[in-house]
């Protein structure tokens, strides 16, 4: 660690600049900063959009420095992060905590916020290194729990955007990518019965340890109980079914976190790393591209059947690939509907052991998935009363 101190003053969309910086230098940076959607974004004026997307990236880049440079003399008013550690650009995160960008050095270094314990730093360290043995996650670099920061490769792509119904492009780019996760560490068999039983009372065990602290949460805490009687009783269906494949899952897969270009793809923000049912990561980017909130009927049908259809696709292409070769024995990978039942409990346990957010907060981001499923599955919560007490019979 150097004694200096360097001063990132805050201009837009969570992203800083460090002060010692000239802006021409800053204007090539940022230009070349693919996985940066935000100055690719179109705007209100319609005459702006249909200029060519690289003079809209410039002309906004352009906009950003004029304000990097109207604060940085105007100094009084303006956020600031200070930090021993020098890049040019930082990005302050969600769940507290940043990262810095050095492009020169091709490094992005992820600096644990302040309050975070030492023990969950090293389990985070832990986990990226982990995720590293992924041929497509970045390489790490270096690190230091003490100092708390992880520095990693960075990688200059940009993210896709995907449709649910362009099929064809989701498959080609999507499924190679997942492909490649699954392949990372040997897949493991487990008892299908033994695995669900585990994975129920591990996720009523957090709910029962929620503190809600206000009547919405205390509403939707019983809408989640709801739903997972109904899940139970689904699964409860399946007694036929024997194994259960878990393999090396990404855990949070969705566009924003892959990073691609005509020959190479990579994934990011490996947080959420664990084993997880064998299409965890599938139908969690399938349930992400939908973005079903606004749609009517007739489209939520057209979205089902090209998700059912989208499942049966990738199952097929795995039994062509041979590195799948010793899971062709395991027949039960294609009880689709056992593993999106699987694949909903791991995700609302993966949503409440989340760090960094309040009870409440995490039953209203969790809230948004489970509305997400139940236009899905034709289900909603007035149903669940009645299941809730037709199992209590
Ligand atoms: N290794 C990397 N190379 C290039 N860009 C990265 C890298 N890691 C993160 N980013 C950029 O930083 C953003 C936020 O990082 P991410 O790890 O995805 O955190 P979050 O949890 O906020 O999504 C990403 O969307 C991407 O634009
Ligand atoms: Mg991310």
């Amino acid at each position: 660690m150097n004694n200096k101190i360097y001063k990132y003053i805050l201009i837009d969309n969570s992203i800083y600049i460090n002060t010692e910086q000239g802006v021409i230098d800053l204007f090539i940076n940022l230009y070349n900063m693919k996985p940066f959607s935000f100055f690719g974004r179109t705007t209100r004026s319609e005459v702006f959009n249909r200029l060519p997307a690289f003079i809209i990236r410039g002309l906004r880049v352009l906009q950003f420095i004029y304000e990097f440079h109207k604060k940085r003399l105007n100094g009084s008013s303006n956020r600031v992060i200070t930090s021993h550690f020098f890049g040019g650009v930082m990005l302050e995160l969600r769940q507290g905590g940043y990262k810095i960008f050095n492009l020169k050095k091709q490094e992005v270094m992820t600096v644990f916020p302040k309050q975070m314990p030492l023990l969950e730093i090293e389990e985070r360290i832990r986990t990226t290194r982990e995720a590293a043995r992924c041929s497509l996650a970045p390489k790490v670099i270096k690190w230091s729990v003490a100092e708390r920061y992880l520095t990693e490769e960075y990688i200059n792509l940009k993210s896709p955007l995907y449709s649910f119904d362009n099929r064809e492009k989701l498959c080609s780019e999507v499924f190679p990518i997942l492909e490649n996760i699954l392949l990372t560490t040997e897949p493991e068999v487990l008892p299908f019965e033994t695995y669900t039983r585990d994975k129920v009372i591990h996720l009523e065990l957090l709910i029962n340890r929620l503190q809600s602290t206000t009547n919405e949460t205390i509403s939707n805490v019983e809408k989640v109980k709801g739903f997972i009687s109904l899940l139970k009783m689904r699964l409860q269906e399946y007694s036929r079914q024997k194994e259960i494949v878990l393999t090396f899952s990404h855990g949070d897969f969705c566009e924003g976190n892959i990073l691609i270009a005509n020959q190479s793809s990579r994934v990011i923000d490996w947080n959420t790393l664990g084993s997880r049912s064998f299409y965890f990561d599938f139908y969690h980017m399938m349930f992400k591209v939908g973005r079903y909130e606004n749609m009517d009927q007739q489209e939520i049908a057209r979205y089902r059947e090209e998700l059912e259809a989208g499942v049966e696709l990738f199952y097929t292409k795995l039994r062509e690939n041979a590195n799948f070769h010793s899971l062709h024995e395991v027949n039960e990978l294609n009880s689709f509907a056992v593993y999106r039942y699987l694949f909903y409990i791991e995700l609302i346990i993966l949503k409440l052991q989340f760090t960094g957010f309040s009870d409440d907060e995490k039953i209203t981001r969790l809230m948004k998935w489970i509305r997400r499923i139940e236009v899905f599955e034709k289900v909603d919560a007035e149903s669940y009363g009645q299941i809730g007490k037709s199992i209590a019979n």
